[in-house]
């Protein structure tokens, strides 16, 4: 719980991870071309957005008149502030909660047709992870699409290494965060991520019932990873 209370802390200060959106330094503009692509295929859809922060995502990657059901689920209230915002112009309901999303996911007993999980699964512990795509394939629209980012070390690599290469590369190169920004965006990377491997997260899709899964994206210095995967 003290660690949930660490994490809410860290993004209830919206503004820094603005700036990283803002910057591209998680390659949000990719994820959304990939998004877009994905909510294409729909005529109308509903989406659950786990851990949505301010929805940039979803909100830039719907086009036209679309007609959407999104629901997006987020601890911190900051962020679902900003998500309102962000969601203004979509065709149809947007419905934010502020929860946890494993205590909301109990919640759910109907289906979606995207559900997406980005750069928010890494804070829980292994098992609660593996439980999470079990949650997560349970709502899952037939022929329904899970888009999951995250961060992601290589095999051989220590958690506690990958994050010393992250926050190395955040402290050269997040140069917009400035200072006090960095020094936040380190700290809370060092205390709250849990980095897991490609196998991992391939195996907990799969085991899930999860099938089609194929990693679409990877940066060039090996921190992030986009996965689609499908319930058929
Ligand atoms: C790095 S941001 C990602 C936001 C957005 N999904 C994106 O792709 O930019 C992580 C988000 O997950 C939220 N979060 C972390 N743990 C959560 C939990 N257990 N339940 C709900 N939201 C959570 C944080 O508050 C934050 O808004």
């Amino acid at each position: 719980m003290a660690q949930q209370t660490n994490v809410a802390k860290f993004f209830e200060q919206w503004e820094i991870y603005q700036s990283v959106i803002v910057n591209n330094y998680m390659f949000h503009s990719e994820i959304v071309d990939i998004v877009t692509n994905e909510i294409d295929r729909f005529e109308s859809l509903s989406i659950l957005d786990l851990g949505c922060g301010d929805a940039y995502v979803v909100g830039k990657s719907i086009t036209g008149d679309k007609k959407v059901d999104y629901h997006g689920v987020d601890i911190s209230n900051a962020s679902l502030q900003f998500a309102r915002e962000n969601l203004q112009g979509i065709n149809g309901a947007a419905t934010l909660i502020n929860n946890d999303f494993v205590a909301e996911l109990e919640n759910i007993h109907r289906a979606f047709d995207i559900i997406i999980s980005g750069y928010t699964l890494h804070h829980l512990e292994a098992e609660d992870k593996k439980r999470f795509f079990s949650s997560v394939a349970g709502v899952l629209a037939e022929r329904g699409v899970f888009i999951f980012y995250d961060i992601e070390k290589e095999p051989k690599e220590t958690p506690a290494d990958f994050n010393e290469r992250c926050c190395n590369i955040v402290a050269n190169r997040w140069v917009s965060l400035g200072k006090k920004g960095t020094e936040n965006t380190t700290t809370h990377m060092k205390e709250s991520d849990k980095p897991e491997t490609e196998a991992f997260h391939r195996e907990g899709m799969k085991k899930a019932g999860l099938s089609a899964i194929r990693k679409v994206f990877r940066d060039k210095d090996d921190r992030y990873s986009v996965y689609i995967a499908e319930r058929n």
